[in-house]
């Protein structure tokens, strides 16, 4: 993106009306905890009781302790402005048998968070599955079971049955390459698999019980459902045949693996290139399951990936590192014109379905604790911007943006990384778990105020 772009006028900058300025979280990431009130534990309770496989030791049982104290931080949401908060619901708090007995405590604790956001003006947006599925799945194969898509559709029919009507946005699974990629393949996430033949078949389930659960939707629901993926676009490392082998086989991973099934009704012909026999072939049936009708998709953005050729990819990333690039804490470059390609990729495969930018933020250095009430985060308030005025550009080009939800609300479990990576534009210290609003969040407000107009001011703290 040139600087005259990246300057723009601000009385240039126009929202769609409607356009819904919120933020995320994710039920594990801030609850803690996890076994109050009747709740089973998740895969996530386990694996970070599991010796070696958190940083530091760090587990979910406090995190931000938003389980007790869910109505102040909704007061605080409301205090910033936010039209709308993404959250997760922990299935295990539901269903501490995955199936089965429902604890109606557990409901009853999303139910008061719904009424709050409501009460306070804030449109709640729903997600069923953020990771933590119920332990007691796992124990019968988790999302290796075909059964899993039965699971997840009688989890789903609960909550809708429960609360829909007061939550009109719903999403089935928040990011399956990162479930699956993570979970079954490099083990970092749980469960902490490492198996190139499982890989294909849990993200395959998984697929099958996002179709499950909205067509579970149609049958209780009445308002909108959607999938949210994670999407990263791929450059080549140099303009070799090799590395633009590689960048299709890298996009078709992780950008058209779940997409294109979701909405097109059929994977991308590089997964059994990268997957070779791991590579099922799948009866027909599930592609029928798998292709439902949406309202809407959500794109979590973070990055982009410079990519080149590597043996036994996708074990073996092949991502390569810009010498002249901004990183944030977890690595990640600061990128935000890949924002706009990757939009405008997904409106000429997909055609106009509305999107949802459902995540995108960075994690850098804040302090453990404020300094008498004040975080500054300048580069964090950077990279917002620049990505706001990215998805300002995708909307300007055609695409069909319904909303914007930053991540995150408050700092927070950053999974096996633990607490050493700040995400929040409110700041949480963990030793008392007080909040304090980042400069990011007093910024974050005024773009809100004024509809993004003021997106280009020069900062004004
Ligand atoms: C996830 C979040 C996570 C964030 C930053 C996304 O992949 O949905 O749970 O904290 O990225 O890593």
């Amino acid at each position: 993106m040139s600087q005259a772009q990246e300057e723009k006028d601000p009385s240039a900058l126009k929202f769609p009306k409607g356009f819904l300025w919120g933020a995320a979280t994710a039920a594990h990431q801030i609850e803690g905890s996890p076994l109050a009130d009747g709740a089973g534990p998740s895969i996530w309770t386990r694996f970070a009781h599991t010796p070696g496989m958190m940083l530091n030791g760090d587990t979910g049982d406090v995190a931000c302790d938003h389980y007790r104290r869910w109505k102040d931080d909704v007061k605080l949401m409301r205090e910033l402005g936010l039209q709308a908060y993404r959250f997760s619901v922990s299935w295990s708090r539901i269903l501490p048998e995955g199936t089965g007995r429902v604890n109606q405590a557990g409901v009853d604790f999303y139910s008061r968070l719904v009424d709050e956001l409501l009460a306070n003006g804030i449109e709640p947006l729903l997600t069923l599955y953020h990771w933590d599925l119920p332990a007691a799945l796992d124990d019968r194969g988790g999302w290796l079971n075909r059964e899993s898509a039965d699971w997840f559709a009688e989890y789903g029919s609960v909550l809708y049955r429960a609360l829909d009507g007061r939550v009109k946005k719903w999403v089935t699974l928040n990011e399956p390459w990162v479930i699956t990629d993570g979970g079954y393949l490099h083990g970092a996430l749980a469960p902490g698999h490492r198996s190139k033949y499982e890989a294909p078949i849990a993200s395959h389930n998984l697929m099958r019980a996002h179709g499950a659960a909205v067509q579970a939707y149609r049958a209780e629901g009445k308002h909108e459902i959607g999938l949210v993926v994670n999407i990263e676009p791929k450059y080549p490392a140099t303009d070799s045949a090799e590395d633009a082998a590689a960048v299709k086989r890298a996009h078709a991973y992780m950008n058209e693996q779940y997409l294109h099934p979701a909405l097109l009704g059929h994977y991308p012909p590089e997964l059994k290139e990268i997957f070779g026999d791991a590579w099922p072939d799948w009866p027909a049936e599930d592609y029928a399951l798998i292709k439902q009708p949406l309202d809407f998709v959500g794109i979590n953005y973070y990055t982009r990936s410079i990519t080149r050729a590597a043996e036994s990819y996708p074990l073996n990333t092949g991502v390569v590192r810009n010498p002249l690039g901004t990183y944030t804490e977890t690595g990640w470059e600061v990128f935000q014109q890949g924002l706009v390609d990757l939009l405008l990729w997904f409106k000429k495969t997909y055609g106009d379905l509305p999107v949802y930018i459902t995540e995108n933020g960075a994690s850098f250095f804040d302090p453990p604790v404020a300094d008498n009430g004040r975080v500054r985060d300048p580069l964090r308030i950077d990279y917002l911007r620049k990505h706001i005025g990215a998805i300002h550009d995708a909307i300007e080009a055609g695409v069909d943006i319904r909303g914007y939800m930053l991540w995150s609300f408050l700092d927070n479990m950053e999974w096996s990384l633990g607490y050493s990576k700040r995400f929040g534009i409110v700041h949480v210290n963990y030793g008392t778990q007080e909040r304090t609003p980042k400069d990011s969040a007093r910024w974050y407000s005024e773009v809100i105020a004024t509809h993004g107009t003021k997106l280009a001011d020069p900062l004004p703290y």
